[in-house]
């Protein structure tokens, strides 16, 4: 299946003026998949909230990453005024008319802009949020939307753009060195190991109350093409992971937390040992959701490859090398089952 180009949706924005969930927008109700909803009201499990100052916070990212592909951060050093900034920054944009925003349109081949969901092409029926999507200095898109402060929102976006590779880096080294992989051992990673080259992408997604969110979907089941992804999420629930054999499981909002979650190119590096989690995003009929999403990647040139310090006789590779943009021409061929396309026959 093929939905129509993305770009000839953008008349499906205007969410304010539904007021009922219209055909086009209504999915099977949520219990009636192949994974039950809400589990977690009568199974214990939760997803780890790891304080990286804690000093087994190692072993308790390894932990995590092993066993869910998806963990959060508290204490993570990034100044909560900066994600108050980032939060008030994407509520603005979003709040603007959609004929404003509409004049920062991602155009139909383009990854910069506002829009539907990039991932809108694989699905029948459309999602219940808007996005905007960042690569880069975002000053020409913002100087469309804000006339006369998109000098500010674009000094909020640098800003909280610095934070986040330093943020991101430091998980990496957490993640991976607890398999056991030091810095000597990811040449990209540069002599101090601070992943200077890597690359980033921003998604600011919203989600708007919906009159009929058992039907609606936010955003649809999908990992990340990413190393890691580090979520913010405004004070609403609506992020959901797939726990194999269990369900679908909310992450709660925790207050001044981050959500980091393995993407498929760490899943890659460690040879699998590293879950890239399947996760979506659901909505309600009476709060707003913003999340922000800090996409995180290998340089445009390095190939990514199973870590030969994880291989051996009875550990081969599982995956053949790609650069970040050849696994993200393999995911638009094959989307949800990217990972299986570029994995090796043992
Ligand atoms: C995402 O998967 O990019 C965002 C999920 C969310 O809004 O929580
Ligand atoms: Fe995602």
């Amino acid at each position: 299946f093929r939905a129509h180009p993305v770009h000839l949706y953008h008349k499906h924005l205007d969410f304010n003026s539904l007021q009922e969930l219209p055909d086009s927008h209504a999915w099977a109700p949520l219990d009636d998949r192949e994974y039950p909803t809400g589990v977690e009201s009568f199974c214990s499990e939760t997803v780890p909230v790891i304080d990286l100052t804690d000093s087994n916070a190692l072993a308790l990212i390894g932990h995590a990453c092993k066993t869910w592909g998806v963990f959060q951060v508290t204490n993570h050093g990034i100044p909560s005024k900066i994600l108050v900034d980032i939060e008030n920054t994407g509520r603005s944009l979003f709040s603007l008319p959609v004929q404003q925003k509409l004049k920062a349109a991602r155009s139909p081949d383009g990854v910069s802009g506002y829009g539907l969901a990039r991932i809108s092409s694989f699905f029948p029926k459309l999602m219940w949020s808007e996005g905007f999507t960042i690569v880069g200095s975002p000053l020409e898109q913002f100087r469309q939307l804000w006339p006369q402060d998109y000098g500010k929102f674009s000094d909020i976006v640098g800003e909280y753009d610095k934070e986040m590779k330093k943020l991101a880096g430091k998980l990496m080294w957490l993640m991976l060195g607890s398999l056991g992989i030091s810095k000597e051992d990811i040449k990209w990673a540069g002599p101090k190991g601070e992943f200077k080259e890597a690359s980033a992408a921003f998604q600011l997604n919203s989600y708007p109350a919906c009159p009929d969110p058992e039907r609606a979907m936010g955003l649809a089941a999908h990992t990340d093409s990413t190393l890691l992804t580090i979520l913010y999420q405004n004070n609403t629930s609506g992020l959901q992971v797939l726990r194999e054999g269990t369900g679908w499981i909310t992450v709660p909002p925790v207050p001044g937390a981050l959500v980091v979650n393995v993407g498929d190119l760490l899943h890659m590096l460690s040879n699998g040992l590293y879950p890239s989690v399947m996760h979506r995003a659901v909505v309600n009929r009476t709060h707003h959701r913003l999340s922000i999403a800090y996409l995180y990647g290998p340089p445009a040139n390095v190939q990514i490859a199973p870590l030969s310090n994880l291989l051996g006789p009875s550990h081969p590779p599982l995956y053949r090398p790609v650069t970040w943009n050849e696994y993200l021409g393999t995911k638009a061929k094959h989307f949800n089952k990217a990972l299986s396309s570029v994995r090796l026959r043992a």
